[in-house]
């Protein structure tokens, strides 16, 4: 490796599935440790994230440190065969450090202060926070940097907080300043003649604190941006620390499942292993289609190439109201499920259920019941399951040819509080386009609307309520260049501001897809539906009148907006003014595919049945409620059983196959 190239996940993984989760020993005595190690090597665990929220343990007096056990867990697990992903332990400050620097604790929209006893009691705005991360962090990086367990390094723990404090609102100012440069710039970007809301002095301008009516939208949509790089400015710092130490030691942080508060494009840029957490709820009946989605997105973060699940739960989690366990099977079929679009890590929080804490009744891979309780039984048949297959997947690849387009800043942006409909939410709607092509067999990316797109034949914008300059040509590139593209409604709104573009939608797109006037948005109330010929819409519909240049319409059918236009297509245009229900989105967007020429993974899947190709392999993964049989055309092999198969299969519920030809 050149002095300069960064590490790859590949120097993490060389050639295996990483199988293991987050390992606590500090809650437990060291005769614990020698039988977790025992377990691990017995059920196939190949690494371990270890330190996630130490600090207490590592620095219990201000700069006075304890080593000894941890170097004690690094040389056990080491001697044993077992990686470690050494965190920073930055995410949950010792109870001193809020003590004698109240200055570090974040303060809410109300000004009342966050305190410890929880975790995640840092001000991201802090520079004594930051300073002591720092102090600990480079401590730890001199300590491990040549230790031979070390083998990747886990910064911090899902980042995200907010801050609305006094040292927050300085530094939103200096980042203000640098996005606007003047004063006057801020004003015209923000708005501020509306609602008499001129800033004539810098130090009037604050985050958006507590108000007695609705917030100003623009400044609300840069304090999440500026919430977002000052997270990412306590990654990169300690990111930067440990590097310096440990250059050819590849960094990561876990970031949460399409979590609003951090720009996770932005963020995948400055890793070096893109790696996420996980927790579908067992009993959802689209827990799987969620779970794609969010690997699927992770996956394109990656650039394509492998990333880490870094978290998930080997049974209940213990922060929804009701929490289920998984049923048996489920664990593995969704453990394999990320394997086969693009993880090369199978990992949980955590390894040992805890017997105290917040997170007592949370699974972990051995759980209360022990090394004989069903969970950790099937943990181990996941372990080895992932040896079994590692040599034949790993090296493959995902592709897609089409991309579900997703912003974070349109996101923050399209969820002011004074939008027309509250019903409308992102992730509702990504959820139901991204499941529409899940269901119909179509494997897809995630990109940037900004990205370069070049390598889809068809692109899919669930919704983009903001879209810069940049991206609006980028699409309108796209189409001339003869891909398919396929825009939900509400996309096109607003400039990157948050400023309504003339008409109400972009002009270019309005060109685009052959609509002369959005006349007015018209929101359906919760559970309300719109016909429309062939189907029916939900959550949203829009009066357009066309220019007369798109080559077909499907209009609304009955009430106010009879006869006008829900669907339209110019060319390889498409525009979707409602969210239609399921099976018609699904129809909808299957028929689109076809014409653009994408074929689903493979033809006549049983409906339950998700299809992915990684490489050579076919991962074949049922979620339905009973067993099922698939058509697969040819001589197989099964990497799972060893068996050779010709032309069918049969999965039992929650089976999968991982097919070879
Ligand atoms: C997140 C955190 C873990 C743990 C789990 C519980 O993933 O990173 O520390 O709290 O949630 O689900």
């Amino acid at each position: 490796m050149p002095p300069s190239a960064r590490p790859t996940p590949a120097d993490v993984t060389r050639g295996r599935l990483l199988f293991g989760g987050d390992y606590n020993p500090e809650q437990w005595p060291e005769e614990t440790w020698r039988e977790d190690v025992r377990l691990m090597r017995e059920a196939g665990v190949n690494t371990v994230t270890v330190g996630v929220f130490s600090w207490a343990r590592l620095e219990p007096r201000p700069g006075e440190h304890d080593f000894g056990w941890l170097d004690r867990v690094m040389d056990l697990l080491h001697g044993a065969g077992v990686g470690v992903v050494l965190a920073t332990p930055t995410a949950s400050p010792p109870p001193w450090l809020g003590r004698l620097h109240p200055d570090t604790l974040p303060r809410d929209e109300d000004g009342h202060l966050e305190r410890w006893g929880g975790r995640q009691h840092f001000s991201h705005s802090s520079a004594t926070y930051r300073r002591h991360a720092a102090a600990i962090t480079e401590a730890l990086a001199a300590r491990y940097a040549g230790h031979p367990a070390l083998t990747l390094w886990h910064i911090n723990n899902e980042y995200c907080t907010y801050d609305w404090g006094d040292e927050a609102a300085a530094r939103f100012r200096t980042w203000l300043r640098h996005r606007h440069g003047t004063l006057d710039a801020l004003n015209e970007a923000w708005g501020t003649a509306f609602w008499s809301q001129g800033y004539g002095d810098w130090a009037e301008v604050l985050p958006p604190r507590r108000t007695h009516y609705l917030k100003n939208p623009a400044q609300v949509l840069d304090f999440r941006r500026f919430t977002s790089d000052m997270l990412l400015e306590c990654f990169t710092a300690e990111r930067d620390i440990v590097r310096r130490h440990t250059p050819r030691v590849p960094v990561t942080t876990n970031v949460m499942p399409l979590w609003e508060g951090v720009d996770a494009w932005r963020w995948a840029r400055e890793e070096d292993v893109v790696s996420v957490d996980l927790y579908p709820d067992p009993r959802d009946p689209l827990g799987a289609q969620y779970g794609a989605l969010v690997q699927d997105m992770t996956r394109s973060q990656a650039g394509g190439g492998p990333w880490m699940l870094m978290e998930q739960a080997a049974g209940a989690v213990a922060w929804r109201g009701v929490n289920h366990p998984k049923p048996r099977g489920l664990n593995r079929l969704w453990s394999l499920q990320a394997v086969a679009r693009g993880a090369d890590a199978v990992c949980y929080f955590q390894w040992r259920q805890s017997r105290q804490g917040a997170e007592k009744f949370h699974s972990g891979m051995v759980g209360h019941a022990g090394e004989h309780g069903r969970t950790h039984q099937e943990v181990r048949r996941i372990g080895a399951d992932l040896a079994r297959i590692a040599p034949h997947v790993v090296p493959g690849r995902v592709t897609a040819e089409v991309a579900v387009l997703h912003d974070w800043h349109s996101w923050w942006a399209g969820e002011h509080e004074g939008r027309l409909s509250r019903e409308v939410t992102l992730p509702v709607v990504l959820r139901a386009w991204h499941r529409a092509l899940w269901e119909a067999h179509l494997t897809t990316d995630f990109a940037h609307p900004e990205h370069d797109l070049t390598r889809y034949r068809m692109i899919v914008v669930p919704q983009l309520y903001l879209l810069t300059d940049a991206a609006v040509d980028n699409l309108v590139a796209q189409v001339r260049r003869g891909a398919t593209l396929v825009c939900g409604f509400l996309t096109g709104v607003a400039d990157e501001d948050d400023r309504v573009r003339p008409g109400g939608m972009d002009p270019r797109l309005r060109e685009l897809f052959g609509i002369r006037t959005l006349h007015e948005w018209w929101p359906l109330e919760a559970g309300e539906t719109i016909p429309c010929e062939g189907f029916r819409g939900t959550l949203w519909s829009e009066e357009l009148e066309g220019d007369g240049t798109a080559d077909a319409t499907t209009p609304y059918r009955g009430g106010e907006l009879d006869g006008l236009p829900a669907v339209l297509r110019k060319g390889t245009a498409w525009y979707v003014s409602t969210l239609p229900e399921p099976a018609a989105l699904r129809a909808l967007l299957t028929r689109i595919a076809t014409g653009a020429g994408v074929r689903p993974v493979l033809d006549g899947l049983p409906e339950r049945v998700e299809a992915v190709r990684r490489g050579e392999a076919l991962f074949l993964l049922n979620h339905g409620a009973g067993p099922v049989t698939v058509e697969v055309p040819g001589t197989h092999r099964d990497l799972l059983t060893g068996t050779t198969l010709t032309d069918r299969v049969t999965l039992p519920r929650h089976g999968v196959a991982v097919l070879r030809p």
